[in-house]
C-alpha cells in the first residue's frame, strides 16, 4: 500500500508544450482578461533584487536535461527535494535535473537527477491548484557544504502582516525568460479570507494556501514555482499560482506547516530508497 506512494511518474512526451503553460500562474483566463489593464513590470522576481550569494543555500532549480530552468524548489535531505504538485507533475522524471549549490542556475554546485516523483494524491481535487505540492526523490546523495544544505521546515504559521522571504530564478514579467541569477524579494502574509474575496471566492484559494500581497509590481512569477517562501530562516510556503504577473493580486502559496505530515509520512514510507 505505502509503495504506491513510491511509484515512478510515467513519461509525458509533451513536456515541451507544457513548459509554456507551467509556472507560478496558471490561471490563464484570468491572466488574459488583467494581462491588458496592466502593462509595467518590475524587475525580476517581479519588483525583487538580485539575492546575495549562497543567501539560500537550500534553493534548487529543477530543469530539463538541456538546462531550461522549470522551477524551484528546495532540498529537504540528502536525497529529497521538495516542490510545487504542478512541478513534480506532468515530466518525465528522465527529462530533468536538479541543480542545487549556486546563484546562477546554469552553473550549478552540483547536478542531481531524480528517480521518482510523487505528487499530492489530492492534487488539483477538489480545485485547481488544491494540494499543489510534490516531492522529488534523487538517484543519488547530495553534497552538503557552505553553498548547499537542507532548509529547515517551519511547524509554526506566520502570523497575518509576516514578512517572508521569496527567492527564485522566475521571470521578471509574464512571457520573459528566467532570470540566470537568483532574485530574491520580501512579501507579506495577508488574512485568507482577504485573500480570497480578493479572488472573488475562487475555489483555488484553498486551506492549504497562505497567501502574500504587498503591492502590485511585487510578487512571483513563472519559473518561481515550487521555490520557497521563508520566515525566520525556516521554510513556511512553496509558490503555487496567482494572476501572472504581480498584476495587484495576492499570490497563492502552498502552506508547508498544513502539509508537514503528508512532507514527513511520504519521505517516511519511501525511506527504503534512500541509502
Ligand atoms: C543517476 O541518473 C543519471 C541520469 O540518468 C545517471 O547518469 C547516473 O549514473 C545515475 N547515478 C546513480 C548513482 O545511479
Ligand atoms: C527583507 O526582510 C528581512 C527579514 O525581515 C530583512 O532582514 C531584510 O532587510 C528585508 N529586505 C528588504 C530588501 O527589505
Amino acid at each position: 500500500m505505502s509503495a504506491m506512494f513510491c511509484l515512478s511518474q510515467k513519461y509525458w512526451p509533451v513536456f515541451g508544450l507544457l513548459l509554456l503553460v507551467l509556472g507560478s500562474s496558471i490561471d490563464v483566463t484570468e491572466a488574459k482578461r488583467i494581462h491588458h489593464k496592466f502593462a509595467a513590470f518590475g524587475n525580476r522576481i517581479v519588483g525583487g533584487q538580485e539575492a546575495e550569494e549562497g543567501v539560500a543555500p537550500y534553493q534548487v532549480s529543477i530543469q530539463t536535461l538541456w538546462r531550461t530552468h522549470i522551477c524551484g524548489g528546495v532540498i529537504l535531505n540528502s536525497r529529497w527535494i521538495l516542490t510545487a504538485g504542478h512541478c513534480a507533475n506532468g515530466f518525465g522524471v528522465q527529462d530533468l535535473q536538479i541543480i542545487v549549490g549556486t546563484n546562477e542556475r546554469l552553473k550549478p554546485g552540483q547536478i542531481l537527477y531524480p528517480d521518482e516523483a510523487i505528487v499530492h494524491s489530492m492534487y488539483d481535487i477538489p480545485a485547481e491548484y488544491a494540494n499543489d505540492i510534490g516531492l522529488f526523490h534523487l538517484n543519488d546523495s547530495i553534497v552538503f557544504n557552505e553553498r548547499t544544505q537542507a532548509v529547515q521546515l517551519s511547524t509554526v504559521h506566520p502570523p497575518v502582516g509576516a514578512t517572508v522571504i521569496l527567492t527564485g530564478w522566475g521571470a521578471r514579467g509574464l512571457n520573459w525568460p528566467p532570470e540566470e541569477r537568483l532574485q530574491t524579494i520580501n512579501l507579506t502574509v495577508i488574512d485568507h479570507g482577504d485573500c480570497k474575496r480578493a479572488w472573488d471566492d475562487n475555489d483555488g484559494v484553498d486551506i492549504g494556501h497562505f497567501c502574500t500581497f504587498t503591492r502590485a509590481g511585487e510578487g512571483a512569477c513563472n519559473g518561481d514555482s515550487g521555490g520557497p517562501l521563508m520566515w525566520e530562516n525556516k521554510l513556511v510556503g512553496l509558490v503555487n499560482w496567482g494572476a501572472p504577473c504581480a498584476l495587484g493580486k495576492p499570490d497563492m502559496q502552498a502552506n508547508t506547516i498544513y502539509y508537514l505530515d503528508w512532507i514527513r509520512r511520504n519521505i517516511a514510507e519511501c525511506k527504503h530508497r534512500v541509502n
